[in-house]
């Protein structure tokens, strides 16, 4: 079955859609996306996806390109006709199509928008989960504005890519002082010995995310104490768990960072039983 894209007001197989090569999202990556998971033909926690796309759009002062209900039937119409009931759903807007100048175009022109969706593999991933990924630590090298889901991702493409060249899944950036900020797609956890689910504050320094978000309410529910302050990896390497959360693998077992085994080198057991929980906390539309 081939696939379907809405591009800018029209469904098209994906195999002859296409953007304007003066689309400001190819030429300056002056655009943002968003990116959720699609369980059992459902979207997973919408809403919150919405909100953070309307606040990143406001923070590049790029107008929503439709009204946010008709923006979410797109959404639903994209995933329906390429019939996906596991996977995920990628949306991107762009400032839109100008002759090339880095500053705003002086006549306003309307966002561009793009919508994907495609199918994951549900065995592998939890087979992935079950195993558990190794992660590298690098020094953080983005802008500080991290918290807009820009798509100008550049140093997050180069970290990726440092980490599967060193048998590893993800890559932690480091900041000045030493404390781990996200994964390079993911935010960054750890579980100490004493069973405190710790991550950094979504205030500085990280993308403010949603499986994150989720996460906090499906921790107060179990019980599970949690902890937001900075960490180091040296801190890491002696903790008993780590995870990291993004809407395409919600919570994954950590088992190595930077060659040193996490815990018994096993993913941890609360980090499954997270990983477990999540969806009954979430919202499905
Ligand atoms: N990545 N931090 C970064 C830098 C991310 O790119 C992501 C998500 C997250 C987790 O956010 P959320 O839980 O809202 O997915 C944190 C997506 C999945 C991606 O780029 O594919």
């Amino acid at each position: 079955m081939s696939r379907i894209a809405y591009v800018n007001g029209q469904y098209r197989d994906m195999r002859d859609a296409s953007v304007n090569i003066e689309d400001r999202g190819y030429q300056f990556s002056d655009g943002v996306y968003e990116v959720c998971e699609i369980r059992d033909g459902k979207v997973v926690d919408l809403p919150r996806h919405m909100t953070r796309l309307q606040r990143s759009l406001r923070e590049l002062r790029i107008d929503m390109p439709m009204p946010l209900s008709a923006l979410e039937i797109v959404i639903h119409e994209t995933v329906r006709r390429n019939r996906v009931t596991y996977g995920i759903v990628y949306l991107q807007v762009t400032r839109g199509v100008a002759r090339r100048d880095h500053a705003f175009p002086v006549k306003p022109v309307k966002p561009a928008i793009v919508v994907t969706a495609r199918g994951l593999n549900f065995r592998k991933n939890q087979e992935t989960a079950a195993r558990g990924i190794g992660v590298i630590t690098i020094p953080e090298n983005r802008w500080p504005r991290v918290d807009i889901k820009s798509v100008s991702l550049l140093p997050n493409v180069l970290a990726k890519q440092q980490a599967r060249e060193n048998d590893a899944y993800e890559a932690w950036f480091v900041d000045g002082e030493g404390h781990v900020t996200e994964g390079a797609s993911s935010n960054a956890w750890i579980i100490t010995k004493d069973g405190k689910v710790v991550t950094r504050s979504a205030e500085s320094g990280i993308l403010a995310g949603v499986t994150r978000a989720v996460l906090t309410n499906v921790m107060s529910a179990l019980q599970i104490t949690f902890e937001e302050r900075p960490f180091t990896p040296e801190e890491a390497y002696e903790a008993a768990e780590a995870f990291v959360t993004a809407s395409s693998q919600i919570v994954m077992p950590v088992v190595r960072i930077d060659g040193h085994p996490i815990g018994n080198g096993k993913p941890g057991a609360i980090s499954m039983r997270l990983r477990e929980e999540f969806h009954r906390f979430s919202d499905f539309s």
